[in-house]
């Protein structure tokens, strides 16, 4: 034994040590609450750092345009993406589900038939007979012969501007499915502009062990409990959620920023909710109205800011 390990045993043993143990464990005690008050956790970094800042209330939100501008274009098609990347929004919304052939493409509906010529379950068709129908005839004469987009397109028109792009990957999805969106997010250049929703927390926990580099929303239409533990189940950075379910539950958004997480509000197309999510302190609205939601926070509302 060496004369300094033999100094540290009688240190140890030595009665003023014993003496001062407690105060000594108290000491370490207090910088280890300290260390973790001041240390963010993973999500707080994230959450806030992905959307600039988490929101106080009163202060202006981001915009996502759902289904791209739907007002405006047929919802989720090309040109309905190019006018809410054309806005201020942030953040082009928009919903996956794949062909009988696995080939992911952008539809939200289960079936063809409210908007395309086609009918029956999205899965039943293949990506090139989908290829072929017509949706945009249903909105406007004037959109007919558009095309239901692949992913691929997607996330190649979205490339082209500065937006960051929201999938909602629709019903539930395996690793291997979810594997090849992340797949097409790479090949695209998109890595570090998608987020990817769902309201199936089994599908984003699929995402988070193929793709943990993706940050995920999981969407839920009310929270029930400690917003944390739903967010943990998936490893979520926000909660996608109702105005209703805010309002139901005050102090719900402050909860859900004390767990370090996003909310983001859907779907909200007039001003009168824009500007109570606003008031609320949500960080993101969900709109179909993109372009008219920037209008009227450039306008003379009472959140009009400098850009
Ligand atoms: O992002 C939330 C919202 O898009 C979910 O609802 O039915 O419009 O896809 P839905
Ligand atoms: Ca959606």
């Amino acid at each position: 034994m060496t004369t300094s390990q033999r100094w540290l045993i009688r240190l140890g043993d030595s009665a003023a040590w014993r003496a001062r143990r407690p105060i000594a464990a108290a000491l370490a005690t207090t910088a280890l609450v300290l260390v973790l008050a001041v240390t963010p956790t993973a999500s707080d970094v994230k959450a806030a750092s992905m959307f600039d800042s988490l929101r106080s209330p009163g202060q202006v939100a981001f915009i996502a345009g759902h289904r791209g501008e739907k007002v405006l274009a047929p919802e989720n098609t090309l040109p309905a993406f190019q006018l809410a990347i054309d806005s201020s929004a942030e953040f082009v919304e928009t919903d996956v589900q794949l062909t009988s052939d696995g080939v992911p493409i952008i539809m939200h509906d289960w079936t063809l038939d409210r908007t395309t010529n086609g009918s029956g379950p999205v899965w039943e068709w293949t990506a090139e007979q989908i290829s072929a129908l017509d949706a945009g005839s249903w909105f406007s004469p004037d959109f007919a012969g558009t095309r239901v987009p692949t992913l691929e397109q997607f996330l190649d028109l979205v490339w082209t501007s500065d937006k960051r792009a929201i999938l909602e990957l629709k019903g539930s999805w395996t690793r291997e499915q979810t594997a090849l969106v992340s797949q097409q997010v790479r090949t695209a250049g998109m890595e570090d502009r998608v987020l990817i929703a769902s309201f199936d927390v089994v599908t984003l926990q699929a995402v988070a062990e193929v793709a943990p580099h993706l940050p995920r929303l999981i969407i839920s239409r009310q929270v029930t409990g400690d917003p944390s533990i739903l967010a943990a189940l998936c490893g979520a950075v926000a909660i996608v959620t109702s105005k209703a379910f805010l309002e139901r539950e005050p102090g719900a958004v402050d909860r859900i920023h004390e767990a370090g997480l996003g909310v983001l509000v859907y779907t909200l197309n007039d001003e009168k909710t824009w500007g109570e999510a606003i008031a609320l302190g949500v960080d993101g609205i969900i709109t179909d109205s993109p372009t008219e939601l920037e209008r009227w926070l450039d306008g003379p509302s009472p959140w009009a800011h400098d850009g």
